[in-house]
């Protein structure tokens, strides 16, 4: 009896004393829940828990299970890598910290306790990398022929993998022409706010594709990144009148417009009959507005007109594609001078509206035509234009007017007169449509 009361407290003192000794096998090491996988932006610290229950004593250990390579063993650093750590509260918290991921630290943490057999669990350290453009294989800015065809690239590294959207740095639509393919010559074309992948292409390219695009990359990592990449659209001036005759009294004031669209930028000026070039002085006043980076109204006035001003004005735009020129006649009306003012129509705000079809010259003479229907025949006094203006005076010497070489033909040509005869055309039809339904009546009623 007292040989086995001696055992008992033996035991007894000894479980006291060595609580965390390996005694009794009914409590074996446990883990008490997995470790939770860890997804950690590239960069930032990432800490494993492995919770643990009756761990008695054994040891808890942590090795990287694709290396093998250990981490640590109980409170010791193992591994030369100076951003791994550990810490624990009691016996049942072991924590592994590594300070600052880098990519070669993703994979399997396996945390042991050294029973035997070994018992382990493991958690996944996955990295995420923001992301990133590879400057190899990322457009910068381009410079293309109208009618040209251009494929802008964006190529963005990243974990998970980003995904790549365009879109114009104005806010615009991004027109998509797609290739023809062979049985459908037809383009297929698609306007979009914004557009994914990592192409870009635009085919068929037109000055209303000029313009900053940027691509952004994201894959949920913060921060997104975006590039900006200009095109640059070259194309030989253009010059567009609204009023290619204008009638003043004299004594008054007129002014005479000419609306450019050039890229690069043209130098722009006026001359006289004479092959003068006009700068601006107390008679004349020279103007240049820009409405975008390509288009330039240019507007001459000329105060007090006086006998010798009647005449023909031509306003010439040159760039290194080309040079165009365009002739407005200046006549005398008769009659006291009238001072109203007649607004000026904003030619470019109608054709911002449909933009979007304008490419080819063929397109752009329909535009024409339509600016031309309204009506170019007569103006009384013009008003001045709203100013706010950025005055050029050219100093290049001019040569003798040459014909015109951009899309505008002679001033007199056929598009004014097609347009003179659209209108009476359309009041012949509709009359005569009235008198045969007129008649028809006539006859139902007798
Ligand atoms: C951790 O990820 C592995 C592999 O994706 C999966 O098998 C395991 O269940 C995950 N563990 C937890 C705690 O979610
Ligand atoms: C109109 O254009 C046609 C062909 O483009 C040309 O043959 C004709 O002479 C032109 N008419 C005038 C009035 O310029």
């Amino acid at each position: 009896m007292a040989e086995r009361e001696r055992v008992l407290w033996g035991l007894l003192i000894a479980l006291l004393i060595y609580p965390n000794d390996n005694f009794g096998g009914a409590f074996q090491p446990e883990f008490s829940s997995p470790i939770s996988n860890l997804t950690i932006p590239l960069g930032r610290d990432a800490t494993f828990t492995c919770l643990v229950e009756h761990l008695g004593g054994y040891r808890v250990g942590w090795v990287k299970a694709d290396t093998k390579a250990i981490q640590a063993i109980h409170d010791h650093v193992i591994t030369h890598n100076p951003r791994v750590s550990v810490s624990r509260s009691d016996h049942s918290t072991w924590n592994l910290h590594i300070k600052g991921v880098q990519l070669e630290d993703a994979g399997l943490y396996m945390c042991q306790i050294n029973t035997d057999p070994m018992k382990s669990q493991t958690g996944l350290l996955s990295i995420e990398v923001p992301p990133d453009f590879d400057a190899e294989e990322t457009s910068g800015d381009v410079m293309i022929g109208e009618g040209g065809q251009v494929k802008l690239t964006c190529r963005a590294k990243g974990v998970p993998e980003p995904k790549v959207t365009w879109k114009r740095e104005d806010g615009k639509n991004i027109i998509i022409r797609d290739s023809p393919s062979i049985h459908d010559k037809k383009f297929k074309v698609m306007t979009v706010g914004e557009y994914r992948g990592e192409e870009l292409r635009i085919t068929k390219i037109s000055r209303n594709d000029m313009g900053a695009y940027l691509c952004i990359a994201t894959n949920g990592v913060p921060p997104a990144i975006s590039k900006r990449i200009t095109i640059n659209v070259h194309f030989a001036p253009v010059i567009h009148v609204p009023n290619q005759l204008v009638g003043a009294p004299l004594g008054t004031d007129v002014a005479l417009e000419c609306f450019v669209e050039a890229s690069p930028k043209s130098i722009n000026y006026w001359v006289t009959e004479k092959g003068e070039m006009i700068i601006s002085s107390a008679h004349h006043e020279v103007q240049a507005i820009s409405k975008s980076t390509f288009q330039i109204r240019m507007i001459l006035t000329i105060r007090n007109l006086q006998e010798q001003d009647f005449g023909s004005y031509t306003c010439a735009a040159k760039n290194s594609l080309g040079e165009v020129d365009f002739s407005i006649r200046l006549y005398k009306i008769l009659g006291p001078a009238r001072t109203q003012n007649v607004l000026v129509p904003p030619y470019y705000d109608q054709e911002e509206e449909n933009e979007d079809v304008i490419f080819g010259s063929a397109e752009l003479e329909k535009m024409e035509n339509k600016a031309y229907s309204s009506d170019n025949t007569v103006q009384g006094h013009l008003g001045l234009p709203s100013s706010g203006a950025s005055s050029s005076t050219p100093t290049m010497k001019i040569n003798r007017r040459r014909p015109p070489t951009g899309i505008i033909t002679s001033p007199s040509g056929n598009r004014s007169s097609n347009s003179a005869l659209t209108q009476p055309f359309r009041c012949h039809s509709i009359s005569l449509m009235l008198i045969i339904f007129i008649t028809i009546t006539c006859f139902r009623l007798l």
